[in-house]
Protein backbone atom coordinates (compact mmCIF):
# COMPACT_ATOMS: atom_id res chain seq x y z
CA UNK A 1 0.00 0.00 0.00
CA UNK A 2 1.30 3.55 -0.79
CA UNK A 3 2.68 5.05 2.65
CA UNK A 4 1.16 7.94 2.05
CA UNK A 5 -2.22 6.53 2.58
CA UNK A 6 -1.79 4.71 5.98
CA UNK A 7 -0.81 8.21 7.16
CA UNK A 8 -3.83 9.27 6.14
CA UNK A 9 -6.00 10.86 9.16
CA UNK A 10 -9.05 8.89 9.66
CA UNK A 11 -10.56 10.33 12.93
CA UNK A 12 -9.59 14.29 12.61
CA UNK A 13 -11.16 15.13 16.04
CA UNK A 14 -8.30 13.20 17.87
CA UNK A 15 -5.84 13.17 15.21
CA UNK A 16 -6.10 9.18 14.81
CA UNK A 17 -4.14 7.74 11.63
CA UNK A 18 -5.15 4.78 8.99
CA UNK A 19 -2.10 2.85 10.55
CA UNK A 20 -3.03 3.13 13.83
CA UNK A 21 -6.59 1.86 13.41
CA UNK A 22 -5.52 -0.79 11.07
CA UNK A 23 -2.66 -2.13 13.86
CA UNK A 24 -5.35 -1.74 16.46
CA UNK A 25 -7.88 -3.88 14.21
CA UNK A 26 -5.16 -6.53 13.62
CA UNK A 27 -4.55 -6.98 17.00
CA UNK A 28 -8.08 -7.72 17.98
CA UNK A 29 -10.05 -5.11 17.79
CA UNK A 30 -13.18 -6.63 16.57
CA UNK A 31 -15.61 -4.22 17.16
CA UNK A 32 -16.09 -1.01 16.97
CA UNK A 33 -15.93 -0.39 21.01
CA UNK A 34 -12.72 -1.73 20.83
CA UNK A 35 -11.45 0.44 18.28
CA UNK A 36 -13.00 3.37 20.12
CA UNK A 37 -11.12 1.92 23.26
CA UNK A 38 -7.55 1.35 21.79
CA UNK A 39 -7.15 4.37 19.39
CA UNK A 40 -9.87 7.04 20.89
CA UNK A 41 -11.06 7.40 17.31
CA UNK A 42 -14.83 7.62 16.87
CA UNK A 43 -15.36 9.63 20.26
CA UNK A 44 -14.10 12.91 19.61
CA UNK A 45 -15.86 16.30 19.95
CA UNK A 46 -17.69 15.64 16.22
CA UNK A 47 -19.75 12.48 18.19
CA UNK A 48 -18.51 10.31 15.85
CA UNK A 49 -18.20 11.50 11.70
CA UNK A 50 -15.31 9.30 11.57
CA UNK A 51 -17.35 6.15 12.13
CA UNK A 52 -18.81 5.90 8.75
CA UNK A 53 -15.08 5.09 7.75
CA UNK A 54 -14.06 3.07 11.00
CA UNK A 55 -17.18 0.68 10.17
CA UNK A 56 -16.15 -0.12 6.38
CA UNK A 57 -12.50 -0.12 7.69
CA UNK A 58 -13.45 -2.76 10.39
CA UNK A 59 -16.28 -4.69 8.40
CA UNK A 60 -13.54 -5.51 5.53
CA UNK A 61 -11.23 -6.68 7.64
CA UNK A 62 -13.55 -8.94 9.35
CA UNK A 63 -14.75 -10.32 5.85
CA UNK A 64 -11.64 -10.79 3.77
CA UNK A 65 -8.86 -10.16 6.52
CA UNK A 66 -7.39 -7.43 4.77
CA UNK A 67 -7.99 -3.86 4.51
CA UNK A 68 -9.47 -2.17 1.35
CA UNK A 69 -7.33 0.03 -0.24
CA UNK A 70 -9.35 2.41 -0.78
CA UNK A 71 -12.48 3.45 2.12
CA UNK A 72 -15.51 4.08 0.76
CA UNK A 73 -17.67 5.56 3.69
CA UNK A 74 -20.81 4.35 4.91
CA UNK A 75 -23.15 7.38 4.12
CA UNK A 76 -26.49 5.51 4.28
CA UNK A 77 -26.46 5.47 8.23
CA UNK A 78 -28.70 3.01 8.13
CA UNK A 79 -26.20 0.38 9.40
CA UNK A 80 -25.47 -0.96 12.69
CA UNK A 81 -22.40 -2.35 13.57
CA UNK A 82 -20.96 -4.94 16.08
CA UNK A 83 -20.27 -2.63 19.43
CA UNK A 84 -21.98 0.31 18.34
CA UNK A 85 -25.00 0.81 20.57
CA UNK A 86 -28.58 0.97 18.55
S1 LIG B 1 -13.62 12.76 13.52
FE1 LIG B 1 -13.52 11.01 14.79
S2 LIG B 1 -14.76 11.51 16.48
FE2 LIG B 1 -14.79 13.31 15.28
Amino acid sequence: MDPRKTKEIICFCNNVPRHEIEKAISEGANSMNKIFDATTAGVGACGGSCRRKLAPMLEHYLTTGTFPEKIIPDTTGKKKYKGEKT
